[in-house]
């Protein structure tokens, strides 16, 4: 794959506010970003401009433009901040970009538009409006079918008709609930969003969404209309017996708003207000934990268009604003992206089936049903294990994950719950009509659509597995907030699973919106002293946060830089930063953080050993210090950082003169006690080798198994692999029996389980009260089989992919891997195969960046590229031996680089190491 074809610079992927042709924008200041493609190398961007109009036609008319940055000379591509004309709200703007190269030649231009929201609050004229307490109550349905009462009242059926002068242009519904809602107009659903508008902290936010219903509406008579649940709102949250009431509200509201457009420019508006009605429907009940109620008998057809009978309708009650202010949804939201078929299904009795999904997912199930007669009652239970062949719901504890439907009578008919969710593999229906055929039941999986960023493959299939794995328990523990999993009466927001998986999170998809929006969920539950909460949103869990959850207040936005050069989630998180340190260090006077550590969990879930909590508390005190000395600098604050330049090192030598001796030992002798210390920098120099030494022999000695839990997973591969154990990072990743990622494999996981012992043959289940098999914390591994497997990274200093650390590491049982990465600036690809006693790497560095790349090699003065010795190939602007191999630094474009094979003993030890603390050395 020698460069070729296309020579010229390609611009793709443009996109608003990190997302691609957004409908409802809420910054004044949006940022706009692309990625550039090339074959060529060292094609670099050297200039661009930016034009902007209303209409796509205006941008070749320089008159009409709303915004012409010029020509920039710049090689940015990425968050480059509106500065055109004031935005009107409702209004699409479209954009293009021109680039030019390095050598001056224009670039292929790449075009695209967003459309903003509602952007004041008197662009506003809708009301909350709900349940009226005084009007009549709702109709019962027939039988005695009605769910538990503890799931609340039936959803609301609401409406509104209103007449249309014309037909519109254009028309926009903003929308959005205290709950879950499903918006309806004559008669059709309206867009495909799941569960909105998400969960926030609603006494300080609400979001609202925006949707195109142009196609909708009509000249004359309309109907607005929605269904709305109780959701995260009013429903079961967590493992708090209580509703939701007890942290929200008690009942489901609406508000919305439909604006209009005629070809004249005038606008009509049609909102939530007094005249709208509600009356119970078919769903008799639905909660997020607890499943859905559905009796098709009481279905009114049509009851969302214009031609509806009018009887049994209760005027709506206004309500009050009780709520935080209504902001545009800034990220992906959650959707159903897929259908996963039955790959069997058994009958287990009469009308009893389990169908078998062959994937741990989260979603629901869509069932088909055959000539039934009205009144059946067929129940759906989910379950993410089989025990003796039937459903082991234990660890679901109190979350009932039942859906039931009750048949209408019709010739087909299809039942699929839309306001609650389940983690689950398997189905079991219950009193189905007929042979359930395999065809007749689906599984449909839900999350927030977050484009796909990477893959990683490799020669072993164990492996693969792990990654598939990982992907799908981040697919199911992204539902509204990073949740902890998806299937128990939990489903929170923890902090420490988000921060320890969101680089392995940012390897898979772009979650750069996602955290971004759910970081103010973490900033608003931050107390007046500085402490975060355990959990964001703040509900169940009344505590300042314990150390290593906290701190994800302050890792996830120094990511959020790094990974996407996110700059502004970084400034508005600073403050937050600054506090949430600052409470440790005023409460702990003397840098040991051994007061106010909440429900200190220590090293959660680790297996048979105890790491010291206030060594593990120490440390994460040391780094977040850390990172605000680097967030400070990123922000241009020298004295800020200065400031905590010199706390973070009291804190090292606090943690020194604690936890350390005079031989490299640290206190605890744990895997994570080493691991802590050593990739957050707090040993001496000195130390650093004997510590490694203790740190593999404790490795060794269980005959390379982990001990680890949430936080030390994250670092062991990595950390051993640094300091020249590759081959125990190895050992440990091929691992397959009793604790390892291979045994929960070798037992049929498809997800990543919560603990190593959720199953084991002396053992069989852990403990039903808390025994998730889809938690994604402990596959964090997954960054580093990105990052060094493969081997795609970043230098220490780079942001945003900017200068790429390309790393291979041929090792263990590997032949081959590979690993491909959509960076915020454009695809990266590393991948490494070994044959007849040569390496050889592919290696795509994106325009506009640089590389280096590590060889491993036992001949470094033979590397060739492109079948010629490396030194005179174009794009390659030096080469330099290194350790255990050659260093290579490379200008953009694709490569193929070959070299003697490794000398398998004697792993390369990096010439640059990248773990953590070394970056503010
Ligand atoms: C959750 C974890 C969480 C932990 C805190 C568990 O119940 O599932 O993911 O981090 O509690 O101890």
């Amino acid at each position: 794959m020698t460069p070729t074809s296309d020579p010229s610079l390609l611009v793709y992927g443009p996109r608003t506010e990190q997302l691609h042709e957004p409908l409802g924008v809420g910054e004044q200041h949006p940022r706009l970003s692309w990625k550039l493609r090339s074959e060529r190398r060292g094609a670099a961007q050297s200039a661009y401009r930016i034009t902007a109009a209303e209409r796509a036609d205006d941008l070749d008319a320089s008159s009409r433009l709303l915004w012409d940055s010029g020509r920039r000379e710049s090689g940015e591509t990425l968050l480059i901040a509106w500065n055109g004309a004031a935005l009107r709200s409702a209004t699409r703007y479209h954009w293009r970009v021109e680039v030019w190269d390095e050598t001056g030649a224009p670039g292929t231009p790449a075009q695209t538009w967003f459309e903003t929201g509602l952007l004041t609050h008197d662009d506003w004229q809708a009301v909350w409006v709900g349940r009226d307490p005084h009007s009549a109550p709702p109709v019962e349905p027939p039988g005695d079918e009605d769910p538990d009462p503890s799931w609340g009242t039936p959803p609301l059926y609401l409406r509104r008709e209103f007449e249309l002068r014309d037909t519109p242009v254009r028309a926009r519904l903003y929308a959005t609930a205290r709950g879950v809602y499903e918006p309806r107009l004559n008669g059709s659903r309206v867009g495909d969003l799941e569960l909105a508008p998400g969960w926030t902290e609603y006494h300080r936010r609400v979001q609202y969404q925006s949707y195109d219903v142009t196609t909708l509406v009509r000249e004359g008579r309309n109907v607005l209309g929605a269904i709305v649940a109780h959701g995260w709102w009013s429903g079961h949250i967590g493992f708090d017996p209580r509703r939701a009431a007890h942290h929200y509200g008690s009942e489901p509201a609406y508000l919305a708003q439909l604006v209009a457009e005629f070809a004249d420019g005038s606008r009509q508006v049609v909102a939530t207000d007094p005249d709208w009605t509600e009356h119970p429907g078919a769903i008799r009940a639905a909660d997020l934990l607890m499943g859905q109620h559905v009796d098709a008998r009481c279905e009114i057809p049509g009851w969302d268009t214009p031609e509806a009978v009018a009887a049994g309708r209760y005027q709506v009650a206004v309500l009050d604003h009780a709520t935080g202010p209504l902001v545009a949804e800034p990220d992906p939201p959650v959707r159903v992206t897929r259908g996963v078929a039955a790959v069997a299904v058994r009958q287990r009795g009469p009308g009893r089936y389990i169908a078998d999904f062959g994937q741990n997912l989260v979603g629901r199930v869509r069932l088909t049903v055959r000539g039934a007669a009205a009144g059946r009652r067929i129940t759906l239970r989910h379950a993410e294990i089989l025990a003796d062949g039937d459903l082991y719901v234990d660890n679901l504890r109190r979350a009932r994950a039942i859906d039931t439907y009750v048949t209408g009578g019709g010739q087909v008919e299809f039942f699929e719950p839309q306001f609650t969710f389940h983690g689950f593999r398997y189905v079991e229906i219950d009193n189905y009509p007929g042979d359930l055929q395999p065809r007749d039941v689906m599984a449909r999986v839900l999350h927030n659509d977050v484009p796909r960023a990477g893959t990683f493959e490799c020669s072993d299939p164990m492996i693969n597995q792990l990654q598939s794995n990982i992907v799908w328990g981040q697919r199911g523990n992204f539902v509204a907030v990073p949740t902890d999993c998806p299937q128990r009466d939990e489903r929170l927001g923890w902090l420490a699973d988000a921060q320890i998986f969101a680089p392995t999170a940012s390897r898979n998809a772009d979650v750069s919106a996602f955290f971004a929006r759910w970081m103010r969920d973490v900033i608003d539950g931050q107390d007046t002293d500085g402490a975060f909460r355990d959990v964001a949103p703040a509900v169940t869990i009344d505590r300042e946060a314990a150390p290593a959850w906290g701190d994800a207040g302050v890792i996830i936005p120094w990511h959020l830089w790094r990974i996407y050069g996110d700059r502004r989630a970084l400034r508005r998180s600073f403050g937050a930063m600054t506090a949430w340190v600052d409470h440790i260090r005023r409460h702990n006077p003397d840098l040991r953080w051994r007061r106010r550590t909440g429900n200190s969990y220590g090293d959660w879930l680790q297996i048979d050993v105890t790491t010291p909590r206030d060594l593990l508390a120490t440390a994460y005190f040391a780094r977040s210090t850390e990172i605000v000395v680097l967030s400070a600098d990123a922000l241009g604050l020298p004295e800020v950082a200065a400031e905590y330049r010199a706390l973070h090192g009291g804190i090292r030598s606090a943690f020194i003169d604690s936890f350390v001796s005079a031989d490299g030992r640290v206190e605890g002798g744990t895997q994570t006690g080493y691991l802590l210390a050593l990739a957050f920098g707090l040993l001496p120099e000195s130390l650093i080798p004997a510590a490694v030494g203790h740190l593999a022999a404790e490795v060794e000695s269980r005959g390379a198994r982990l001990t680890t839990g949430f936080v030390g997973t994250a670092l062991l591969c990595p950390v051993l692999a640094e300091h020249g154990r590759t081959d125990l990072a190895y050992a440990l990743l091929h691992q397959e029996e009793f604790p390892s990622w291979g045994h929960s494999i070798r037992h049929g996981a498809t997800t990543i389980w919560e603990r190593w012992d959720g199953w084991t043959e002396q053992s069989g289940f852990q403990s039903a009260a808390m025994n998730s098999f889809n938690h994604y914390s402990l596959g964090s591994v997954g960054d580093w089989l990105f990052g060094r497997v493969a081997g795609i990274d970043q230098t220490p200093g780079s942001v945003a992919y900017r200068e790429l650390l390309l790393r291979p590491l041929p090792g263990g049982r590997l032949t081959w891997a590979r690993a491909e990465q959509e960076t915020a600036r454009g695809r990266a690809e590393c991948g490494w195969a070994l044959a007849d006693g040569r390496l050889t790497i592919t290696a795509v560095v994106p325009p506009g960046t640089t590389a280096l790349l590590e060889v491993p090699t036992s001949d470094p003065a033979g590397v060739r590229e492109g079948g010629e010795p490396a030194a005179i190939r174009p794009g390659v602007l030096a080469v330099e031996p290194a350790d255990a191999g050659a260093l290579l630094h490379l200008a953009s474009g694709h490569y193929v680089v070959s070299a003697a094979a490794p000398d398998t003993h004697t792993p390369p030890v990096s010439s640059r190491p990248v773990l953590f603390s070394r970056e503010t050395s």
